[in-house]
């Protein structure tokens, strides 16, 4: 096979992407080349058990043959891209499986989680106008949140340390307290058009909202005529084993915001919404040159037709259910984990102390771990990952875990 590189170490990769790459990552020196289900290998062919899966991204895992079968369908076709200028089948089908699983209405693609968010703040703000007057403008979103890195997102992203060196951010968006039903609703005021939430906050470390908080949040929305936005672009798409994390809420939001798992590590992102939010959006209003192209919806139709496998979510929450005992067990036994949270698998623990040495030390018996937070570590492992791979990974890290 003719490699479109021309490295033949990590050594090598790490030197030329050093140079070559602006540093906006601080990355761990491994260089992936191959995977296979829930591991991932390196250049020098070392494994590793990878609980991290694209940061919540390959959701099928590695090597998926369904899913490797239907995008080379679609090269060979030769047409991977061709504009919304016209119709696609891909996309389309796409559509009417989220629209399927989430009970939501109709779908707008574009290529990432911060994209979709940006089309949720922009939808929300076009309700706002044509519903309760010009100045309905203002958005709410949470403390702790996040919701990407554009100006929208970032702004919506209520973590002061994203914004630094980046003002003025975007006017008009405020943050309430997560999980403090009355200090978002004291936010509110005419001139608000949408709050905007993620049910399981992830970046912010793994924190589950509190049903009643959500369901109040639903209750503050209707009465105030607002748009209530789900950011699942996280903890969507299987992850805390229904297709959609508000399913396990009682909860029916007018927006879901989701990418990441979406298409199983091929980029795409999406906005579904519901019946209050259609209708809003017209022929010119929002766009994305690549949004939902051929390739990309093709991998977004696999990996929806997989949520609607009941086995493969109930495959999700029985390795989820181990994760969650074996966490629990860690917490018992040492002082240096004072709590579990998160559900399926999307979850975390939290530390007395910081992440990123266990996180190194799990890395070296080869588990891959990533933090959301100095002392929180996350565990998003690929959705086909086994329960024997589950009790792999708390072995590994039951040893470099302090006591
Ligand atoms: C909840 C949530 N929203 C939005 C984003 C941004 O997604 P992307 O990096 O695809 O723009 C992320 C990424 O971590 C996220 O966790």
């Amino acid at each position: 096979m003719n490699i479109p590189y021309e490295f033949t170490s990590s050594q090598e990769v790490i030197a030329a992407g050093t140079q070559y790459l602006l540093p906006t990552y601080a990355q761990q020196p491994i260089v992936i080349t191959g995977g296979s289900g829930s591991f991932v290998y390196d250049m020098e062919g070392t494994s590793y058990l990878d609980f991290v899966a694209g940061i919540a991204v390959n959701a099928l895992g590695y090597g998926d043959k369904e899913l490797a079968d239907t995008l080379k369908q679609v090269i060979d076709g030769g047409i991977t891209h061709c504009s919304n200028l016209y119709w696609n089948p891909y996309a389309v089908e796409a559509a009417r499986l989220l629209s399927r699983l989430s009970g939501l209405s109709q779908t707008f693609f574009c290529n990432s989680g911060a994209e979709a968010n940006e089309a949720a703040l922009k939808l929300a703000r076009k309700f706002g106008t044509l519903k309760k007057g010009s100045n309905a403008v203002k958005i709410i979103t949470m403390e702790q949140s996040f919701h990407g890195r554009t100006y929208g997102a970032i702004t919506a992203t209520g973590q002061p340390k994203y914004h630094q060196g980046f003002a003025p951010m975007v006017p008009g968006i405020s943050y309430g307290k997560f999980n403090d039903l009355e200090d978002v609703a004291s936010r509110i005021d005419a001139e608000t058009c949408a709050v905007m939430v993620e049910p399981i906050q992830g970046e912010g470390g793994i924190i589950p909202a509190d049903p009643a908080f959500l369901q109040g949040l639903r209750s503050i929305c209707d009465e105030h005529n607002l748009l209530l936005i789900f950011d699942e672009v996280q903890c969507g798409m299987g992850r805390t084993g229904s297709p959609f994390a508000f399913q396990q809420y009682d909860v029916i939001p007018d927006v879901i915001t989701l990418a990441k798992g979406l298409g199983g590590g091929i980029p795409v992102g999406a906005m579904t919404v519901g019946p209050r939010a259609a209708g809003i959006l017209a022929p010119g209003d929002h766009a994305a040159t690549f949004g939902g192209n051929h390739l990309a919806a093709a991998a977004a139709s696999v990996v929806l037709r997989r949520l609607e496998d009941p086995s493969f979510l109930q495959s999700v929450q029985h390795s989820g259910a181990v994760l969650t005992r074996r966490l629990e067990q860690l917490k018992e036994t040492r002082t240096s984990v004072s709590g579990v949270r998160g559900t399926g698998l999307m979850q975390g623990i939290q530390l007395t102390v910081e992440a990123a040495p266990v996180i190194s030390a799990c890395k070296e018996r080869g588990l891959l771990l990533a933090g959301a937070g100095r002392q929180v570590i996350r565990f998003v492992p690929p959705l086909v990952v086994s329960t024997q791979e589950v009790h792999q990974a708390m072995d590994i890290l039951g040893e470099c875990i302090p006591s």
